[in-house]
């Protein structure tokens, strides 16, 4: 099955010698039933002309940011929703080190920022620029954004020095995205669901009880798991935070309609369990707004653990059951106790009590315990970074 036809592929074409590849690139993506659109940097259009680009890919070519002309045919959002899939190829030194830094100062670098979709890189530079510590911190911070990384390969170099810094073949730069789409048509099968962000409990029409979580990381996860190819759906609490396109998100409020919305939404592959879920409930809901007393007395019921519902499901129970742990004191024997209480696979633990990396804060750091009795530090970094090394880790595990 050729698993690139009718893909869309935005290549970025870099100013460096290996640019003249790129064009085999361009054919060969062709060849296999592709729609390629191409942007050529500034630098790009002196390895190669915007004419052979064009009669290659049979597409107009695109350069300037805030061209008139192509702002007004397809300005640099729609180019970027428009791909399946970024491919920068040659990546030079100069534009990973834009990107490490997030700037948008051409239409290439803009492009990539707005994307919503994997990024490739294949790097093409001399050896001791590939080899220099700056490079090498973007280069892990681009990993870090989830971008993927191709290649360079070992050899002689255009300049006559030898070692790491090739791009890496065409025929190679194919192979790795064939294989990359080849993996979302089988993963499009697996399902995901994810629970995220707070709940609510209302004491009247006005007035309700709930807590701190942000849900970025919830959000962060499902993001992650969608970017993979599964087939992801986000049951999320009141929060700010943005879903990617193709996430089927549902919005609710108390922990009943969460739990009746995990449930219809059942069985997935895997679920993972962000939610800071409300522990109680109010007892009797007033359906008219409580006139103000001196004092109140509020009668709270213990609400139903979603978690551990699914968990112990007969019929319904995901393959994976992934849970969190927000603590604040012994974490570990807490995190373990959960573990087995709420008969899940996994549970990530994080120190709640910490402001840096706990609710509403971008970072965090975890510990994951693991059903057979280990348990992986994951160090403090970004939710967006810990979304995609615990997505990593699902990835493995389902295959
Ligand atoms: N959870 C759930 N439903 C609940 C309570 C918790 O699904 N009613 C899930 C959370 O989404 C999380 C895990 O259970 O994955 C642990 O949640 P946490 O709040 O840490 O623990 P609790 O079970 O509420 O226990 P405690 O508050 O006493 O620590």
């Amino acid at each position: 099955m050729n698993f690139l036809n009718k893909k869309k592929i935005l290549l970025i074409i870099c100013g460096g010698i290996a640019a003249y590849k790129s064009l085999e690139i361009i054919r060969l993506l062709k060849k296999k039933g592709a729609f390629v659109k191409t942007i050529l940097t500034r630098n790009a259009k002196k390895f190669v002309t915007p004419l052979s680009v064009v009669s290659l890919s049979q597409e107009k070519v695109y350069s300037d940011l805030f061209d008139y002309k192509n702002e007004s045919e397809m300005d640099h959002i729609s180019l970027s929703r428009w791909s399946d899939l970024l491919l920068i190829a040659p990546a030079t030194a100069n534009t990973i080190s834009k990107l490490s830094y997030g700037l948008a100062d051409d239409l290439a670098a803009t492009v990539t920022l707005a994307s919503n979709k994997q990024v490739f890189l294949a790097p093409a530079m001399n050896v001791r620029m590939w080899e220099h510590q700056s490079n090498k911190d973007n280069i892990k911070k681009l990993k870090s954004f989830g971008y993927k990384l191709i290649g360079p390969n070992i050899g002689d170099m255009a300049c006559g020095e030898y070692g790491e810094g090739k791009m890496s073949e065409p025929s190679e730069i194919l192979n790795l995205l064939e294989d990359h789409f080849k993996g979302l048509t089988n993963l499009k099968k697996k399902r995901a669901l994810v629970t995220a962000g707070p709940t609510q409990e209302f004491l009247d029409p006005v007035r309700f009880i709930t807590n701190r979580s942000s849900g970025k990381q919830g959000y962060e996860i499902a993001n992650s798991l969608n970017k993979n190819g599964f087939d992801t759906t986000l049951i999320s609490g009141p929060s700010s935070q943005i879903a990617d396109d193709g996430i089927n998100l549902i919005k609710v409020r108390t922990v009943e309609d969460m739990f009746r919305e995990t449930i219809s939404n059942l069985p997935v592959d895997v679920a993972v369990f962000s939610a800071a879920v409300g522990d109680w409930k109010i007892k009797k809901y007033s359906k008219d707004k409580i006139k103000k007393t001196d004092n109140i007395v509020i009668n709270l019921e213990k609400n139903i653990d979603i978690l551990n519902n699914i968990s112990n499901h007969n019929s319904l129970r995901p393959k994976l059951v992934i849970g969190f742990a927000a603590e604040t004191e012994n974490i570990h024997s807490n995190a373990k106790k959960k573990l087995l209480d709420k008969n899940c696979d996994w549970i990530i633990a994080n120190d709640v009590s910490d402001e840096k990396i706990g609710f509403e804060s971008n970072e965090n750091a975890v510990s994951i315990f693991y059903k057979n009795e280990e348990k992986e530090d994951i160090k403090k970094t970004t939710k967006a970074h810990l979304a995609n090394q615990i997505v990593d880790r699902i990835l493995n595990h389902l295959n």
